[in-house]
């Protein structure tokens, strides 16, 4: 496996270009453009006609795809962002009066400004976790009060892989988490919009974490795997999810012009760019990891295992150091910040933003000192 980065396509029109393609940085795996890749795959699928809303060749291209990655009998709904298929996932499973349990860290619960209560009508029971992950123990903190016709009644667990703390559930952790779910009569939501960073970091089948271990219903990332824009709602129970046709027009996620969605998933999913990109992402972020772990004064808070880092710095680092990279404050209040990597960081990306960060914590050092 290959963890070269991934050059920018040519362009045509220089001119036409707003930015300076030299600048990455840390923030986000969206900060990133296109998998040149994915270019090709648009590019191709835009000639002629096609049927819309996803009676395309593409479309059902991408559910045979799909059904080899995940096994027969599912069934996929290209839509055009993360929180559009968490929203719909969730409502699939739930009756007017369900509830889901989440992670307080989840993306549901603190990423989209109150979608899936205010667009879905579900209410989330979050529970505080120390890495991202729920547990069975956690789970039953909220995981109560069925009948009582005063308490929204807790029928689904969403999960996140890997989590919004870049840490990653064990096949095993999964299974153990639907088993106590299940025999609770809860359903089971995976928010994967980092799925393929989990599959690389275990080094498994996307199918070993996902259906296997139990899950209902996927919300199948690829924006932050080298796609323009697009994620896949996977019901791999469909028993368990009902009327997804319907909520995806109703949620405002039916693409008119599916063929697009579902022409970059193949490009993902056909070969081996889902895992090579993801291998790539996750590579960069240990090569961070590494190299801050030798720098006193940073202090990891969470363990590496996708394509994010976080660390507590000194006061007044993470300013400096953002005047040249890009990155977001993770917990403001106790100075924890996040840096991310995505398919086309390059390992002198890393080693750059490193040698920056060494500077500035020996300067800081010897002000401290100094002082
Ligand atoms: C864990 C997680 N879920 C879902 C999403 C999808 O969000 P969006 O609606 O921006 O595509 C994100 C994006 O940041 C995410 O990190």
């Amino acid at each position: 496996m290959t963890t070269t980065a991934t050059a920018a396509p040519r362009l045509e029109n220089p001119s036409a270009r707003l930015h300076d393609a030299s600048v990455r940085g840390f923030a986000s795996d969206n900060y990133s453009g296109v998998h040149p890749e994915v270019l090709a795959a648009l590019a191709a699928a835009n000639e002629g006609h096609q049927v819309s809303y996803g009676e395309d060749d593409y479309t059902a291209r991408l559910q045979g795809l799909m059904e080899e990655h995940f096994g027969p009998g599912i069934e996929c709904f290209p839509v055009f962002n993360g929180t559009g298929a968490n929203v719909l996932s969730l409502q699939s499973l739930l009756p007017r009066w369900g509830a889901v349990v989440c992670a307080s860290t989840a993306h549901i619960n603190m990423d989209e400004n109150g979608a899936p209560e205010r667009i879905g009508g579900i209410k989330l029971l979050h529970v505080p976790t120390p890495d991202g992950k729920l547990t069975p123990e956690l789970i039953d903190r909220e995981a109560w009060g069925w009948g009582d016709e005063h308490r929204a009644q807790p029928l689904a667990v969403s999960i996140t892989q890997t989590t919004e703390l870049g840490t990653c559930y064990t096949p095993d952790e999964v299974r153990a988490i639907s088993d106590h779910a299940h025999a609770k009569g809860m359903k089971l939501h995976m928010d994967g919009a980092r799925l393929a960073n989990a599959a690389a970091h275990l080094n498994v089948p996307l199918r070993a974490f996902t259906r296997d271990a139990g899950v209902d219903i996927l919300s199948f990332g690829g924006t932050k795997n080298g796609l323009l824009y697009g994620e896949v709602v996977v019901a791999l129970n469909p028993e368990a999810a009902h009327g997804l046709i319907f909520l995806r027009k109703m949620n405002m996620q039916l693409a008119s012009k599916m063929r697009f969605l579902s022409a970059q998933f193949i490009a993902l999913l056909e070969g081996d760019l889902w895992l090579r990109s993801a291998s790539h992402a996750n590579a960069m972020a240990a090569r961070l990891r590494a190299a801050v772990d030798t720098i006193e004064g940073v202090e990891p808070t969470q363990k590496t295992e996708s394509n994010g880092v976080f660390a507590v710095l000194p006061a007044g680092i993470a300013d400096r150091l953002r005047e040249s990279f890009r990155f977001y404050d993770w917990d403001e209040a106790a100075r924890e910040v996040r840096w991310m990597c995505s398919f086309d960081t390059s390992e002198d990306d890393v080693d750059a933003f490193v040698a920056a960060i060494r500077r500035e914590l020996a300067a800081h050092h010897a002000d401290t000192e100094a002082g």
